[in-house]
């Protein structure tokens, strides 16, 4: 079943997302669909996660149950809303607020020991795609995590593909994930520009076991084009 993900990032106000929820689980509802469909809204717009054909994660998290963390919100406030579901290491959160592997990882291993579902992003700069050290660099940033935690989603964002409207090209996505695969990753997800003219190519690619979709997740038509070509595998 392919996995398919929204990412709003800091889009949409909480009643714009709460009817872009209702017509993405009545879309879902009605068509029957075999996808597995996460949707992550701003902080502001999280919502009880009762909507029963898709569910609803937190972007960021910090790990801890509660306490003196400004800004953040912790397990506390999550399991408030039975939100089960968490993003980490987003590249704009990795770069724009220096977010380390090492928090990444103090992260998941307290969100994994709450049985959490974990979408791990990863993804490298141009200038380490250039210097052909994609494996290595993947490898560091995976480095101290469980692979084997049944609940993780392995998100390969390349940050160069990331809203610039070109995604990585196909034999960049499937030799990439052979790698990740090659790590220990079980799914794997891409994300970077996807939208509903390229996602069902990338999703037929070997050891694509979904998409993450930012830009093209806004629009509810789009995202559900994006759904409907997950379709097929
Ligand atoms: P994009 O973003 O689809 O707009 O490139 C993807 C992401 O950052 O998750």
């Amino acid at each position: 079943m392919m996995i398919i993900a929204g990412n709003f990032k800091t889009n949409h106000t909480r009643s714009s997302t709460l009817s872009y929820a209702k017509g993405l689980n009545q879309f879902l509802r009605d068509r029957q669909f075999g996808a597995e469909v996460y949707l992550f809204p701003p902080m502001s717009a999280l919502a009880y996660d009762d909507f029963s054909h898709f569910s609803i994660g937190a972007q960021n998290a910090y790990p801890v149950c509660g306490g003196a963390y400004t800004g953040e919100i912790g397990l506390d406030q999550l399991n408030e809303l039975q939100i089960k579901t968490l993003m980490i290491g987003h590249s704009e959160r990795r770069v724009l607020l220096g977010e380390s592997d090492q928090i990444c990882q103090r992260k998941f291993e307290f969100f994994a020991h709450h049985g959490m579902n974990i979408f791990l992003c990863v993804g490298e700069s141009l200038e380490v795609r250039q210097a052909q050290k994609v494996r290595e660099f993947l490898a560091l940033q995976l480095s101290g995590i469980d692979l084997s935690y049944a609940r993780l989603i392995v998100a390969y964002e390349p940050i160069w593909a990331i809203g610039t409207g070109v995604s990585a090209s196909l034999i960049e996505i499937q030799e990439t994930h052979a790698i990740l695969k090659d790590l220990g990753c079980s799914r794997v997800v891409y994300g970077g520009s996807v939208n509903p003219q390229n996602a069902r190519e990338i999703m037929s690619l070997d050891g694509v076991d979904g998409v993450l979709v930012g830009g093209a997740s806004l629009r509810l038509e789009s995202f559900c084009e994006i759904i409907e070509n997950g379709e097929m595998k």
